[in-house]
């Protein structure tokens, strides 16, 4: 099985960036952890981070015929980028929306994500492990079909 991870904008500071709201792991120890885990499942991993709205894009794109399967932090483009939500709804790959924060219980701008529409399901809140957890249900699914 192979995955796409797209780490959104900013989030290449995090354990610098308001560590008391996205933790102390750097973007390399969440990458570490889910490299870890992918390794344990056999799954073969694509990490990628990119801070434009168009690079994103193009990665979902590029995951045509090549991913089973999406894990997906839009970051800030969570709330206002129908281009993104576009792009993973033309591909039709299934795609986990993960935030390291849970945005339901932050700020009001934050509360509402137009890309889970289009999201096989949300995981908000749960730290780096939440990309462990997308990682898991990705495989769960693979297998099942
Ligand atoms: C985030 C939440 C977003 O609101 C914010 O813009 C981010 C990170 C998270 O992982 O908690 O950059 O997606």
């Amino acid at each position: 099985m192979k995955v796409l991870v797209i780490h959104g904008p900013n989030l290449n500071l995090l354990g610098k960036r308001e560590p008391e709201i996205y933790g102390r792991h750097s973007l390399s120890d969440v990458n570490r952890l889910i490299t870890d885990k992918a390794h344990e499942l056999g799954i073969e991993v694509r990490l990628e981070q990119r801070s434009s709205e168009g690079e994103i894009i193009d990665l979902i794109h590029s995951a045509v015929g090549w991913a089973e399967g999406i894990i997906i932090n839009p970051a800030a483009y969570t709330h206002y980028s129908i281009a993104i939500r576009d792009a993973l709804a033309a591909v039709s790959i299934p795609a986990v929306e993960v935030h390291l924060s849970n945005i339901f219980a932050r700020e009001e701008f934050r509360q509402h994500s137009v890309i889970s529409p289009v999201a096989k399901g949300v995981i908000s809140g749960l730290g780096p492990w939440g990309y462990i957890y997308a990682l898991e249900y990705l495989y769960q699914m693979h297998l099942g079909e």
